[in-house]
């Protein structure tokens, strides 16, 4: 037997934290990205991508809200990891043809952490039969799952091909 005490509740809430954690590095990382990026799509798109998560950490704000529970982060390993393969790029990469294609990448992995993260709060809030918080946490997905596919057009459409001319 699984030692007690501990519920989806507590999953659900130790998640949110996680991602408050992650959005808000991620509010710090992208003006770093778009500042680095040579080619002015991709800029435009972190850029956009920036006024759309301080949005989303609004969102989690509303969501913490209606748990009744303080806005608090709690440290996320996987987001500083990922961040810092991003810094990584930014580093080795700095002037060269292909720096784009590994921005775009670095934050292509960001994405996919961001929507598992909100995939799985979306179920878990709809199994606490939390609708508010479903829809909220919707929008957000609905908008890392819209800039994941907008990054994978940019890439197949321009930046890739500059990394290799
Ligand atoms: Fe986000
Ligand atoms: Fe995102």
């Amino acid at each position: 037997m699984a030692a007690k005490g501990k519920d989806l509740n507590d999953l659900f809430l130790d998640t949110l934290k996680d991602i408050y954690y992650a959005e808000k590095q991620i509010m710090k990382a992208l003006p770093k990205m778009a500042k680095a990026a040579n080619s002015p799509k991709l800029r435009a798109a972190f850029e956009k991508h920036l006024a759309e998560t301080e949005g989303q950490v609004e969102r989690l704000e509303q969501v913490f809200e209606l748990l009744d529970k303080p806005a608090r982060g709690k440290t996320c390993d996987a987001i500083m990891g990922i961040l810092d393969e991003g810094k990584e790029i930014m580093d080795e990469y700095k002037g060269t043809e292909a720096l784009d294609a590994g921005l775009l990448a670095a934050a292509q992995a960001v994405e996919h952490y961001e929507i598992s993260r909100y995939g799985t709060l979306k179920t878990w809030a709809g199994m606490l039969g939390m609708k508010d918080a479903v829809k909220l946490i919707d929008q957000t997905l609905q908008q890392e799952k819209n800039t994941d596919v907008s990054l994978t057009k940019l890439a197949e459409t321009e930046v890739n091909y500059e990394a290799a001319a």
